[in-house]
C-alpha cells in the first residue's frame, strides 16, 4: 500500500480507537430459552411482532414452538420466511413492506446470520423510511432508534445477535456490504442450544469457524480493549474445546451451548474491535458467488494469518495458548506456527477444504477492489494491504481451470 494511503488508514483507525470509550456500545439482554419471549414482549407493551426467518428453518419446525407460544399468549404474529443466505436488498424491502402493512411493533430475527441481519436491516429501514439500504451502508449512517429487536441464533455463529452490523447484498452488482451502527445491536439475544440441535454438521462447522475468525481478527487487530482481548481468548478456548464435538454429535447440548457462548463472545469482541481482511475478502467472495460466509471465512483464515507474518507472532502465541497448542515457554514464532497449523487441522477434521473452487480469474480484480473498499481504512489490520496486494488470497485459494 502506498505510504500516503497507509498513513490515512492508520490515522482513521487511531481516531476510532480513541473514540471507543465514548461510543454507545451496549450488550443485548440475554435469555436462555425462547419460552421467555412472550412475557418479555408483554412487559415491553408489544402485542404485534414480525418473525423473520427462512423456509428451511421453518420447514424443520425450529420456529414452531415460538410461533405456538406467541399465538397462545395472544401476541399477533406476522411471519416473513423468505430470507436466503446473503439477504438481498429486495428481500429486506419485501419484509419491510409486510412489517408496515401488518402494523408490527417489533422484530424477531430467528435463524443464521442472514435471518438476524435481515431483521436488523428491516429495522434500519423502519427507522429511516426516507433512505435506501445503499444510503445506510457503511459506518454510522442510521442514527435513529430501530424497532425492538430480538435475535435468536440457530447457528453458532455469526455473532449477529450482539453486533452493530447487518450484511446485505445488492443482487444487481453482486456487491455485499454492511450497515454498521449502534441502533442495530439487538435488544435481546436468545442463546438457546435447542435451536441449534438440528443444525447439520457442515453448517455447524462453517459457522463455528466463522466465530473463531471473529475472535482471531479482533485479537490481532490494532483496536482491542482489555475486555475484547479477554472475550476473544475465551471464544478461542471454547471453539477449540467444543466445535469438533458439536460437529460430531449435534445432540451434545454442552458443546452446543459452549459454541453459542463462543459465538456471542466473538461477536461482541469484533463489534468493538473489528474484523480484518479475512472478512473483507470473504464478503467479496460470497457476494460474487453466493457462497456460505462461514466456510469461505474458514478457508481464508490460515492464508491471511500466514500473510501477516511475524508482525502478529505475539498475538498468535496468546491465541495458541488459549487453543491449548502452546505454553508460555513456547518460542513465539513456533507458537504462531502451531496456532495456524491447529486452525488448518480443525478445518480438516470438521470437513472444510483449503481451496474455493467457485473463484474465476476474471472476477479477482473486482472482488479485490470490493475487499479493499470494505477493509480500508476501517479495519485496524496488523499489516495494511491494498487491492493489488489482496489479490494474493484469491489466487492462493483458486482451484479452477480457466
Ligand atoms: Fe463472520
Amino acid at each position: 500500500m502506498n505510504p500516503l494511503k497507509a498513513a490515512f488508514c492508520r490515522t482513521f483507525q487511531f481516531g476510532f480507537k480513541a473514540a471507543i470509550p465514548f461510543l454507545p456500545y451496549r450488550n443485548p439482554d440475554i435469555l436462555n430459552s425462547v419460552d421467555e419471549i412472550p412475557s418479555l414482549l408483554k412487559k415491553q407493551g408489544i402485542g404485534n411482532v414480525m418473525l423473520v426467518t427462512d423456509k428451511s428453518i421453518r420447514g424443520f419446525g425450529i420456529t414452531s414452538h415460538l410461533e405456538e407460544i406467541l399465538v397462545k399468549e395472544n401476541i399477533k404474529l406476522t411471519v416473513y420466511d423468505k430470507v436466503q443466505s446473503n439477504p438481498t436488498v429486495h428481500i429486506v424491502e419485501e419484509a419491510r413492506g409486510m412489517y408496515l402493512a401488518d402494523g408490527c411493533e417489533a422484530l424477531i430475527g430467528f435463524g443464521g446470520g442472514s435471518s438476524m441481519d435481515c431483521a436488523k436491516a428491516v429495522g434500519a429501514l423502519i427507522a429511516r423510511p426516507e433512505a435506501t439500504l445503499k444510503d445506510l451502508g457503511g459506518m454510522l449512517r442510521i442514527w435513529k432508534k430501530t424497532p425492538y429487536t430480538i435475535a435468536i441464533p440457530t447457528t453458532a455463529g455469526t455473532g449477529s445477535e450482539t453486533t452493530v452490523a447487518a450484511v446485505v447484498v445488492d443482487e444487481e452488482s453482486g456487491h455485499k456490504y454492511a450497515l454498521m451502527d449502534f441502533p442495530l445491536i439487538p435488544d435481546v439475544a436468545v442463546l438457546d442450544p435447542e435451536t441449534t440441535r438440528t443444525l447439520p454438521p457442515s453448517v455447524t462447522a462453517g459457522t463455528g469457524m466463522d466465530t473463531l475468525a471473529h475472535a482471531v481478527e479482533a485479537y490481532i487487530g490494532g483496536s482491542t480493549t482489555r475486555l475484547t482481548r479477554q472475550e476473544a481468548l475465551r471464544c478461542v478456548r471454547l471453539v477449540f474445546k467444543y466445535l469438533e464435538r458439536a460437529c460430531k454429535n449435534g445432540n451434545d447440548m454442552k458443546a452446543r451451548r459452549g459454541m453459542l457462548r463462543a459465538s456471542y463472545l466473538g461477536g461482541h469482541a469484533f463489534t468493538v474491535s473489528y474484523v480484518g481482511y479475512v472478512h473483507a475478502v470473504s464478503h467479496s467472495l460470497s457476494g460474487q458467488y453466493n457462497l456460505p460466509h462461514g466456510e469461505t471465512t474458514a478457508i481464508l483464515l490460515p492464508y491471511v494469518l500466514e500473510a501477516y507474518g511475524s508482525k502478529i507472532y505475539p498475538q498468535l502465541k496468546a491465541l495458541a495458548i488459549a487453543a491449548g497448542v502452546a505454553s508460555m515457554d513456547t518460542d513465539e514464532g513456533l507458537a504462531a506456527r502451531k496456532f495456524i497449523k491447529a486452525v488448518k487441522e480443525l478445518n480438516s477434521i470438521i470437513g472444510i477444504g483449503t481451496k474455493i473452487p467457485a473463484i474465476k480469474l476474471a472476477d479477482i480484480k473486482k472482488m479485490a477492489s470490493f475487499a479493499d473498499k470494505e477493509g480500508n481504512p476501517v479495519y485496524p489490520v496488523p499489516v495494511l494491504m491494498d487491492a493489488k496486494e489482496l489479490e494474493r488470497f484469491y489466487y492462493e485459494t483458486y482451484e479452477g481451470e480457466d
